[in-house]
């Protein structure tokens, strides 16, 4: 099992970060909290401990990692072209859970990009994070510390079940805070487009960027050409069955109907405020911002208590809600 180490969110201890950038240093693997989800870390300039990720996961060499960076000033050195646009963009949401797609510098290796001609970078705002990327005085590529295709991990747990021994060290400083990965905009090619709904919305987007547009939010054609590889349908998929439903009574009545003909484990996901019934029920938050904190862990307290199939009540069709939408689309699809 690999090293778990507790660390203070708010200002961690250096000797743990220390010890995290020498093991990233040495080729290893640390997985540590940034603001949106887990990353499970390596040193971008390594290429052998890139390919340690891309086995870790069980992830294709075609899906390209974000490179994890302290400032703008940093991502500069890996883009070989960085606009105005990218600096109006850092200079707003950095640190912060922003991913920009820019044309690649011959400084990032081949393999973090699946030989793209483009790199995804962020300069994350949780204190463990930038302590650690500081620490080690280089980019840090990290992508989601799951297993491919698996649920997200929002708590240091989430990364020892999916990962166990696939990873060298943990750094555990609780749970995320916005618990959905950063929203992935691309500024490499003509008109702004959002290639992942995430944890800055829209509506802030479009106050720097009036031209902004929205890549197609599910491609369902696991051949077809995407504009983002991390887009598949499947994705963020827990072990149960999840199945959304329109209306709460609809759901709760659809969840019964599956109980009575023989599945006990139905879990229910509702909106709202009441108090769950059962370790099966959970009630979100009917914001977008606080559900989203709790959606990952649920699903994954849902499947650690073995539910086989969750009745999901449906989230609202508005933009504020769309990250939201997008990750329980891609969960039950
Ligand atoms: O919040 C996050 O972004 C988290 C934390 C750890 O920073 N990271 C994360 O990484 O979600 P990952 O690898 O699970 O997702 C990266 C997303 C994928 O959808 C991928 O396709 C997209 O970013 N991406 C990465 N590089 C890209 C590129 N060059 N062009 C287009 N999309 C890219
Ligand atoms: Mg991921």
């Amino acid at each position: 099992m690999p090293r778990v180490v507790a660390i203070d969110a708010e200002s961690p201890q250096s000797e743990a970060i220390l010890d995290a950038a020498r093991v990233l240093r040495d080729g290893g693997l640390v997985a540590f909290p940034t603001e949106t989800v887990y990353g499970l870390g390596a040193r971008l300039s390594d290429p052998q401990a890139l390919a340690r990720v891309f086995a870790a996961k069980g992830r294709p060499a075609g899906h390209p990692l974000i490179a994890h960076v302290t400032d703008a000033e940093q991502a500069r050195t890996l883009a070989a072209d960085w606009d105005a646009r990218a600096d109006v963009l850092a200079r707003a949401f950095w640190p912060g859970a922003l991913t920009l797609v820019v044309p690649r510098s011959a400084r990032v290796p081949a393999a973090a990009t699946g030989g793209a001609a483009t790199v995804a970078i962020r300069a994350p705002s949780h204190p463990v994070a930038r302590a650690l990327i500081a620490a080690l005085g280089e980019p840090i590529a990290a992508p989601s510390a799951n297993r491919y295709q698996t649920l997200s991990p929002t708590l240091a747990s989430h990364v020892l079940k999916s990962l166990g021994d696939r990873v060298d060290l943990i750094l555990d400083g609780g749970a995320c805070s916005a618990g959905i990965e950063s929203t992935v905009l691309d500024l490499s090619a003509g008109a702004p487009r959002v290639l992942r709904p995430g944890a800055i919305g829209l509506r802030e987007l479009r106050e720097r960027l009036p031209d902004l547009m929205l890549a197609a939010p599910v491609v369902e054609d696991e051949d077809a050409t995407r504009p983002s590889p991390g887009m598949d349908a499947k994705h963020y998929a827990p072990r149960a069955r999840l199945l959304i439903v329109d209306g709460r009574g609809a759901a709760v009545a659809r969840r019964q109907e599956i109980i009575d003909g023989g599945e006990p484990l139905t879990g229910l996901v509702l909106l709202g405020t009441t108090a769950p019934a059962d370790a099966l029920v959970h009630v979100l938050p009917a914001d977008p911002a606080g559900y989203a904190h709790q959606l990952f862990a649920t699903l994954h307290a849902l499947d650690d208590a073995g539910a086989q199939v969750v009745v999901v009540e449906a989230v609202p069709e508005n933009e504020a809600w769309l990250a939201v939408r997008d990750r329980l689309a891609r969960a039950s699809g």
